[in-house]
């Protein structure tokens, strides 16, 4: 127990020191380009949307639910929901009316985003909540009912913060 709690407070102290280091950094105007964080975000988007797809096609009327692997990727989507919303610094808010936008790298962000940061950050919250629930049923219909709300939030999100291509 004295171990343990002596572990965390050795961790604490890194935590600190690394957020005091990154503050730092952010006075120093030190940060990655802005289209390396874009890139970034859409990555992640892209991971998340490759697990929800393995999801879903277990899930679909043909398919074979396994749901022990299927739970897997519900926690890698939670994970990833999670980490998302701290990839919008005020700099990579860059979507424009009327531009031509390439879709691999150029961000599709909608700037209302950052007008109401705290209700984005607590979409993605919630969205990660569910998927992480969803990871933790026991049966196959309770997974279900989860995966299908989680749904209902990416497009949710997506009706509001995205511009279409
Ligand atoms: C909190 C809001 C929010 C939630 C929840 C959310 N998304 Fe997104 N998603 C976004 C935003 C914003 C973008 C645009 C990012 C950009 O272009 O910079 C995006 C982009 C995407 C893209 C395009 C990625 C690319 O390559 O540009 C896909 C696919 C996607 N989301 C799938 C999903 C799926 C599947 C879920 C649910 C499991 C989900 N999203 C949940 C906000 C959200």
């Amino acid at each position: 127990m004295r171990a343990l709690r002596k572990r965390s407070r050795v961790l604490t102290g890194i935590l600190a020191a690394a957020l005091e280091l990154a503050a730092v950094s952010a006075l120093a105007e030190d940060q990655p380009p802005a289209k390396d964080t874009i890139f970034t975000r859409k990555i992640v988007m892209g991971e998340i949307d490759m697990n929800m797809d393995e999801i879903e096609t277990m899930l679909a009327p043909e398919g074979k639910l396994e749901l022990a692997d299927a739970q897997e990727h519900a926690e890698v989507i939670s994970t990833l929901l999670m980490a998302f919303p701290h990839l919008f610094p005020p700099a990579t808010n860059q979507w424009k009316e009327g531009a031509t936008r390439d879709p691999a790298t150029d961000t599709f962000a909608n700037p209302a985003i950052w007008s109401n940061f705290g209700e984005f950050y607590k979409r993605a919250s919630e969205a990660s909540k569910i998927a992480w629930n969803a990871s933790r049923t026991k049966k196959p219909d309770e997974f279900r009912a989860q995966i299908k709300e989680l749904r209902l939030r990416c497009n949710g999100c997506h009706a509001l913060n995205m511009k279409p291509e």
